[in-house]
């Protein structure tokens, strides 16, 4: 933990030097999000650790992803460190025909980001069990739209009917029978403290068709009858791969 921290605070020292006129720049981009008219309001909830202490943007592996809950506590999202600054806005669209802008990373390399790990298809999610849907950050193997085999990397793949989507353009569909991108979740990084927060969403909101489909099954797997009650104040990480016992990729 303590190499954790002495890794942040270089990591911190050596952002502000380089990007003293940019030390904003993760609040002023999530600010731009939040200008969007997808954008949806929750609980503006911090990233914590196992032991509950803040999740820094040194602590994440790139190229793993990990798993919080948010904005309800049955709803888990991906967590990533892509490794690249992601810096680009992306137009994307809807299945209704809604625009939204993704308006890239956040944290000291805007590399960092997160989509609900629920699949914009049949809505396949990690469970505790067995996860069907993965962040793939190595080159891999999909069909795109027009079934073409493509070769592509830092992806989602969702192996129940092999929609993929491409986490550094927002999650937008690449292929397989999704018809809109993952949901944005909404993060602000805290450069004053060099942690991270989820404050909301963008895109589509697949919330209560999720809970409608999964309510039984997550009451048990959750052991909470209140399976669409708002995370408050503070939400765990996890890797992901320790979140579900079981990975199965394609
Ligand atoms: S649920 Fe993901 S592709 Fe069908």
């Amino acid at each position: 933990m303590a190499d954790s921290i002495r890794k942040s605070c270089r990591g911190r020292r050596n952002f502000i030097k380089l990007c003293m006129g940019a030390v904003t720049a993760g609040q002023l981009r999530q600010s731009f999000a939040v200008g969007n008219n997808l954008f949806k309001r929750y609980n503006r909830v911090q990233l914590v650790k196992l032991n509950n202490e803040p999740v820094l943007p040194d602590d994440l592996e790139i190229g793993q992803s990990y798993i919080f809950h948010y904005p309800f506590v049955t709803t888990p999202c991906f967590l990533i460190d892509m490794g690249n600054a992601l810096s680009d806005s992306v137009q994307l669209n809807l299945e209704n025909g809604q625009t939204y802008t993704w308006s890239g990373g956040v944290g000291p390399n805007q590399s960092i980001v997160a989509f609900a790990a629920i699949c914009a298809h049949k809505m396949t999610h990690p469970a505790k069990s067995v996860s069907f849907i993965n962040y793939r950050h190595e080159t891999i193997n999909y069909r795109d739209k027009n079934r073409k085999l493509k070769k592509g990397s830092q992806l989602i793949y969702c192996c129940s009917e092999r929609s993929v989507y491409d986490v550094k353009r927002g999650a937008k569909v690449l292929g397989g029978p999704a018809t809109q991108p993952l949901t944005t979740i909404l993060l602000e990084y805290d450069d004053t403290k060099n942690c991270l927060y989820a404050i909301g969403t963008s895109g589509g909101d697949l919330y209560q068709r999720f809970f409608r489909t999964f309510t039984s099954r997550l009451q048990l797997e959750y052991l909470t009858t209140k399976v669409d009650a708002p995370v408050n104040r503070k939400t765990e990480v996890i890797l992901n791969k320790e979140f579900s016992k079981t990975q199965m990729t394609c």
